[in-house]
Order: C-alpha cells, then structure tokens, then sequence
C-alpha cells in the first residue's frame, strides 16, 4: 500500500518519524510530506533518511524547472497514494481541510486526493475541546474520514488533558485496518484489456463501440492495489490510466492482439475486459472516401478473436473473459468459455440500464471452468473488480488441486 503521510507543525511531529517507520514495517511505500510549520520541528532529512524518498516540503519548487514539474506534483500524490495520513493533524489542518482552503502542499493534496483519509489530531486540551474544532472535526468525519482520537495526559503546553498525539503503532494499525487493503495479487503479473477498439474506414472515419474501458481500467486500479504488477493495453478512452501500470495504448484489434500476444508471456493472469471489434475493413483507403449519390457497400472481415488466440496459448496462465450479451447471458458464457478456452468468463447484460458500457456499476455473472456460476449484485466496478479477482485466485486453487 501507498501512504502519503502529511506532517503537521506540532510538538509531536517528532512522533511522525515513528508512524514512518511503522507503515514501512507493515509494507506500505510511505511519502512524507511536511507542511512550513513541521519544519519548524523536524528536519526533512530525518525522514528522507527513513524512507529513502525525497520529503516535499512545499507546493513550489526553487528554479523554474523545479516549479514547473512541481505545479502537478500534487496531482501526481493525490494519484499514487492508496491513503492519506496526517499526524500530528493540528488545529490549524483540521480547519483547512474541513474549509477547502488550499494554500500549500499538503491542504492542496488533501482536495486532490479521493482515496482513504487518516488523522491523528493533537493539539493543546482547550484547542481540542473549542466549537470550532469540533465542528471541523464533524464535518471531517461526515466525509468518512477516520479520525484516530488523540490520548489524555500530561501534554508538552504543562496542561493535563485530551491532546496527545496517539501513539504511532495504534495509528498505523488503524491505518492498514481502514484502508482494508489486501496484498494478495503480490507476485502476480495481470494483463488486462479494456476500452473499445476503433477499425478505420479510411484516412478519417473509424467504426467503434460504447465501451468506456472503466471496468478494465478498475480492474487495473484493483490489481494495482493488491499488490500485482499490471500491463494495460488500452484502447481509445478518455479516462486517466492509474499511476504504477504499464500502459500500452492501442488502437485497433490488430494492434490489441500484438500486445496481448507480445506481452502474454510475462503475465501470470490475464483479463480481457476489452470490447474488441469483431469486424474490420481489411483494405483500409489511403485517402478519404468521397461522396457520391450512389449507395456505398463496405464489406468488412472478421477481426483476428484475441481471447480465442490468448485461449491457445495461455498454458497454465489465469485467461479471464468478458462477455457482453443481450440475450441468454449464461448459456452465451459458457459456450465462450469452452470455445476460447478460458478459465472464467465475467458475463454482461449490457442491455440492462445502470450497468455496462459507460456506467459508474456494473452487473455480472461468472461463470467458471469449473462449472459453478456465480451471479454478482449489481456494484461500482472496482469492487467487481474486487470479486472477479477474489472468485479467480480461489478458481486457481482448485484448478491445481484437481490437477494433482
Ligand atoms: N474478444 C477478443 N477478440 C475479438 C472479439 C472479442 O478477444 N475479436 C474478447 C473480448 O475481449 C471478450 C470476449 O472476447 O473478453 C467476448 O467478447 P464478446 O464480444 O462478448 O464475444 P464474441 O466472441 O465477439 O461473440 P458475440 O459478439 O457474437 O457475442
């Protein structure tokens, strides 16, 4: 797991390096981030040394260079990490964040970033106890915010109360028990497909589909998180591929096959959520085509079925398929299934409204080479990702059982 850890200017800053450092025990890549005041505490060095990572220190860099390729560095944090975890989280933090206010790195982070959020607050007993933060902490924690309660004793201001940062190992437990994160795809190289494919006609026109390519791309997203190396071969969408995959953009079916076979020895699973053409223009015209007022007749060839081909090839490879039907959905999977030579196939009704092409949910059964089918309730894709994933490892395990 990746966890950006943001550093306020507290007393306890000091205790951050700890959490750092009980993160790092627990597997996950920390990045720490120090707001101006932190500096104030703590050196960046101290936690440069302890993640071997450059610490950010603030939203602009010192040359233009360093500011330009700074400008998104925000940006590039919000995506990379899985969550964000802020400690000491003063009073000062808990109101930015619960305001929106963005005037450095880690407040501007803290808009960007749409993953798990952690804070640990600590501050003097009667800041702690004002209306105000109280309100803040409220509306931070309407946001789904884990707020891990700060400890009572004897604080650094002489004042004998709630205030104390908590202490680091209960922290990062809290941390990795949140974020639920399992690391079971670790070892596990994933291909996936997605998104649709676009067949030229000639110089200017193409043939495609609906496909938005967000069930492969949270497929991606999912095995990216459980720990698994991950090649992306993408067709044309207009979604932003997540930060850490091998991204292998695409056009055609063609090009789709090429880097699905060219790649199909490095992976230890594939999965091909894409919707590839079927048909194609073989003879593609240099030029464009003009218009005339006579009926024009195209006749378009099949498509090489790279499932099929991946099906022939895949030895003792996972080989996951999608199928997209409007008609009888299990019967349609099952054939794909024994025809392509797959593993399991993840079947679709794309004509049901709400799930399929385009949308935010997705509907689906699997039906596996074993014969069980297992129907799916209707959720947001990355946790059908999720089950696809956890139904294919438990597939695998009984596929070498059998085997034995
Ligand atoms: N597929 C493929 N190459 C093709 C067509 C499809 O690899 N030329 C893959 C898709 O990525 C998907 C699976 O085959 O994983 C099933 O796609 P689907 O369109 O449902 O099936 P088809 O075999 O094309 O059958 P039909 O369109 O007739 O239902």
């Amino acid at each position: 797991m990746r966890v950006a850890l943001g550093v306020g200017g507290g007393i306890a800053a000091y205790k951050a390096a700890e959490l750092a450092r009980a993160l790092q025990d627990r597997g996950c890549q920390v990045e720490v981030i120090l707001t101006a005041a932190a500096q104030q505490f703590i050196q960046p060095l101290t936690f440069a040394a302890l993640t071997g990572r450059r610490v950010i220190t603030g939203l602009f860099g010192a040359t233009p260079d360093e500011v330009l390729s700074s400008s998104i560095e925000h940006i590039r944090v919000a995506r990379e990490s899985d969550a964000l975890v802020v400690a000491p989280a003063t009073a000062d933090l808990l109101a930015k964040f619960a305001h929106g206010l963005a005037d450095d790195f880690l407040s501007t982070l803290y808009l960007a970033f749409t993953g798990a959020v952690v804070l640990a607050p600590a501050m003097n007993t009667n800041m702690w106890s004002h209306p105000a933060t109280r309100a803040n902490l409220e509306a931070l924690r309407g946001r789904g915010h884990r707020i891990v309660e700060p400890g009572e004793g004897a604080l650094a201001c002489g004042m004998v109360g709630p205030g104390r940062l908590a202490e680091p190992e209960h922290i990062a437990e809290i941390v990795m028990a949140g974020a639920g994160m399992r690391r079971d795809l670790e070892g596990e190289t994933v291909l996936v497909t997605a998104g649709p494919t676009e067949e030229p006609l000639d110089a200017v026109r193409f043939v495609s589909n609906r496909s938005s390519g967000k069930m492969g791309y949270a497929v991606a997203e999912e095995a990216l998180a459980r720990g698994a190396k991950v090649i992306l071969v993408s067709g044309p969408v207009s979604i932003t591929a997540p930060a850490g995959v091998e991204l292998i953009r695409v056009r055609t079916a063609i090009e789709m096959r090429d880097a699905v076979l060219e790649n199909l020895g490095r992976a230890t699973m594939i999965v091909k959520a894409a919707a590839v053409a079927d048909y194609h223009l073989a003879n593609v015209p240099a030029g464009k085509i003009k218009k005339t007022t006579e009926r024009l007749t195209l006749e378009l060839d099949p498509t090489p079925d790279i499932l099929a081909e991946a099906g022939r090839r895949k030895g003792d490879r996972l080989l996951i398929g999608f199928a997209a039907e409007t008609g009888r959905l299990v019967g349609e999977a099952r054939r794909k299934l024994e025809a392509k030579n797959c593993d399991m196939i993840v079947a679709n009704a794309v004509n049901q409204s709400g799930a399929g092409f385009g949308s935010e949910e997705n509907e689906v059964t699997l039906v596996l080479r074993t014969g069980d089918i297992i129907p799916l309730p209707r959720a947001p894709k990355r946790e059908v990702a999720g089950r696809i994933f956890d139904h294919a490892l438990q597939l695998r395990l009984a596929l070498h059982a059998a085997a034995r």
